[in-house]
C-alpha cells in the first residue's frame, strides 16, 4: 500500500511517499528557515504562503524519487494540527484536491503523535514485539510521554507544566550567544565542559510528579551566566544544562516504566531525540530496548504523517476517511470513531 504523507504545520514543507507503512520511497523536506531568519521566527502569513507555492514541486519531486506514478498512490495523510492555522489549511486544501482528482481517501494526522512514528520508521519489527511502549516527544513546542497499548491508542502520562524541552534548549543556547536552533550547539559545546562544574537545580524531582517542567531550569541557567564567574566557562554551563534537561526526561520515563512493568520498548522522537547525550545514557540505563528516529527524521518530515495516516486508516479500517468534512478547525473530530 503506498501512502502519500503531507507536513505543512510550520517553516517545514515535506512530502513522503511510504510503503506499506514504514518503508520510506522518498522524503522531499522544504525548509523555510532562512526566508524566517531575519524577523527572528517564524512568521505564520508567510510561512502558510511559502507551503502554497513550494507544495506543487515538492509533490512532484516526492512522486520522482519514489520512482512512482501519482495514480498508484493509495492513501493521502495530511497534518490536521497542531499548527499554524494558515499553514495547515494550506496543506489540507493541497491533499484534498489531490485526493479529488486521484479519487484516493485523504487521512487527517495528529502532528505529535506522527512524531512517534516517524521513529519506527524502517524498523523490522512486529507491533507485538513493540507495544505495549513508552513514548516520548520532545521537540521545540511539545514534551509529551505518551503510553501506547498499540500504533493508535495514545494515553498520556506526563507533559510539561510550562517550557518544552527543546525550547528550554533554543533559550539556554540563546543565553550563551549560540546560534538558532540551540540544541544542536549545546550539544557540542557541552563535550568540552565539566558537568559537576555548575550546579544546577534537580525540577520536579519527587517520584509522585508525573509531569516535565523547565522553566526554573533556564533561570537558574541565566543567573549562572549573569555571574559570569571565571571558574565556570560557557562549556561548564551547556554542560551541566544538558545533564539535568536529559536527566529529567529519563528519570520521569524510569518512573513510567516502574508503574508499566509490561513495557516492551521506549520509543523516543522529535528533534531532542537527536542529541546523542540523551541517546547513550537512556540506552546505557535501561535493558527495555529504545528506537529513535534516524537524524532526518527527528524533526518534521513528510514520512511521519504518512506512517501515522497509514496506521489510523487500517486501524479504522479506512473509517477515518469518510469523515470528509473534517477541517483544520475541528480538531481530531475522527478520534471518537477509533473506539
Ligand atoms: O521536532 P523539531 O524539529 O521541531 C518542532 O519543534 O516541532 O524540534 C526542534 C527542537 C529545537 O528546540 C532544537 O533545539 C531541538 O529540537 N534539538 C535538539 C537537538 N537537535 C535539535 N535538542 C537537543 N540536542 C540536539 N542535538
Ligand atoms: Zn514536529
Amino acid at each position: 500500500m503506498i501512502t502519500l504523507g503531507i507536513e505543512s504545520s510550520c517553516d517545514e514543507t515535506a512530502i513522503a511517499v511510504l510503503e506499506n507503512g514504514r518503508t520510506v520511497l522518498s522524503s522531499i523536506v522544504s525548509s523555510q528557515i532562512q526566508t524566517h531568519a531575519k524577523w527572528g521566527g517564524v512568521v505564520p502569513e508567510i510561512a502558510a504562503r511559502e507551503h502554497a507555492s513550494a507544495l506543487n514541486s515538492v509533490f512532484c519531486e516526492a512522486v520522482s524519487q519514489a520512482k512512482i506514478q501519482p495514480t498508484e498512490i493509495d492513501l493521502i495523510a495530511v497534518t490536521q494540527g497542531p499548527g499554524l492555522v494558515g499553514c495547515l489549511l494550506v496543506g489540507a486544501s493541497f491533499a484534498k484536491g489531490l485526493a479529488q482528482i486521484l479519487k484516493k481517501p485523504v487521512v487527517p494526522v495528529n502532528h505529535i503523535h506522527a512524531h512517534v512514528h516517524g521513529a519506527l520508521l524502517g524498523i523490522d519489527k512486529g507491533d507485538a514485539e513493540i507495544y505495549p511502549t513508552l513514548a516520548l516527544v520532545a521537540s521545540g513546542g511539545h514534551t509529551n510521554l505518551y503510553y501506547m497499548t498499540s500504533p493508535v491508542q495514545f494515553s498520556l502520562v506526563a507533559h510539561t507544566i510550562d517550557d518544552a524541552c527543546g525550547e528550554s534548549f533554543d533559550k539556554v543556547g540563546k543565553m550563551l550567544g549560540l546560534p538558532y536552533p540551540g540544541g544542536p550547539h549545546i550539544e557540542r559545546l557541552a563535550r568540552q565542559g565539566d558537568p559537576t562544574k555548575c550546579k544546577l537545580p534537580r525540577m520536579l524531582e519527587r517520584k509522585s510528579q508525573m509531569a516535565f517542567s523547565y522553566s526554573g531550569l533556564k533561570t537558574a541557567v541565566a543567573n549562572q551566566v549573569k555571574l559570569n564567574s571565571k571558574d565556570i566557562s560557557h562549556a561548564d554551563i551547556a554542560a551541566a544544562f544538558q545533564t539535568e534537561a536529559v536527566g529529567q526526561l529519563i528519570r520521569k520515563i524510569k518512573i513510567a516504566l516502574e508503574l508499566n512493568s509490561n513495557v516492551k520498548s521506549i520509543v523516543i522522537s522529535g528533534g531532542v531525540a537527536a542529541n546523542q547525550y540523551f541517546q547513550s545514557t537512556i540506552q546505557a540505563s535501561t535493558k527495555v530496548p529504545c528506537y529513535f528516529p534516524g537524524i532526518v527524521y527527528c524533526s518534521d518530515n513528510g514520512a511521519m504523517i504518512a506512517a501515522m495516516g497509514y496506521q489510523d486508516f487500517i486501524h479504522t479500517n479506512g473509517l477515518v476517511t469518510s469523515l470528509h468534512d473534517w477541517d483544520v478547525f475541528s480538531r481530531y473530530a475522527f478520534e471518537q470513531y477509533k473506539s
